[in-house]
């Protein structure tokens, strides 16, 4: 997924060389079937996949980058791009698209200064539009990370996000101030 707003910030792979080799699977077991819990195991560690990290995928394990390139490109769980801190998905299915997903996206969209698909230059939030987010009973939803936001305006979208910043900087203050709490929205 692209981050056209993102910047191509390289993350220091000093401990890739450990990760990749605790990755190394048993001499009998095929190389390929090890791909994908590699790329998972490095995306989680990194957040995205830089080209670096896959070359040396490629080294390490002799399995063709341009393959690499082709599972990358395939699953739509891996970014070649740095993601944001939190991901949005805003549903776009049918009961939210009759419901108003349209403006549920371009309110995130004008809110967050990026559209589908980018990330925020200070890399917090990621947007993704879906198929359905299965809560189709709170249409038009959108989710932040793991929390489901439903049957939303674009009043209540500028509320989630007025919020949720709110929630960040409440964090990074010291204990005993309020902290934003996890919920359900509806
Ligand atoms: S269509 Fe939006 S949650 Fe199902």
């Amino acid at each position: 997924m692209a981050g056209k707003s993102a910047a191509l910030a390289q993350p220091d792979l000093s401990g890739l060389g450990g990760l990749l080799d605790s990755l190394a699977p048993e001499p009998a077991t095929p190389v390929n079937s090890i791909l994908i819990p590699v790329l998972q195991a490095v995306q989680e560690r990194y957040g995205w996949l830089p080209r670096e990290a896959l070359e040396r995928v490629s080294r390490r394990f002799r399995i063709p980058l341009s393959r690499i390139y082709g599972v990358v490109t395939f699953y739509a769980q891996f970014y070649l791009e740095p993601r944001g801190k939190h991901t949005v998905r805003v549903c776009r299915g049918t009961a939210c698209h009759v419901r108003g997903a349209s403006s549920v996206l371009s309110t995130v969209e004008q809110v967050l200064g990026v559209a589908d698909g980018e990330t925020t230059p200070d890399l917090l939030f990621s947007i993704e539009t879906v198929a359905c987010l299965g809560t189709c009973f709170l249409a038009p939803v959108m989710m932040i990370d793991e929390n489901y936001y439903g049957k939303l305006d674009a009043a209540k979208v500028r509320k989630v996000f007025k919020e949720y910043k709110k929630g960040q900087r409440a964090r990074k203050e010291p204990a005993g101030r309020k902290k934003y709490s996890r919920t359900v929205e509806q």
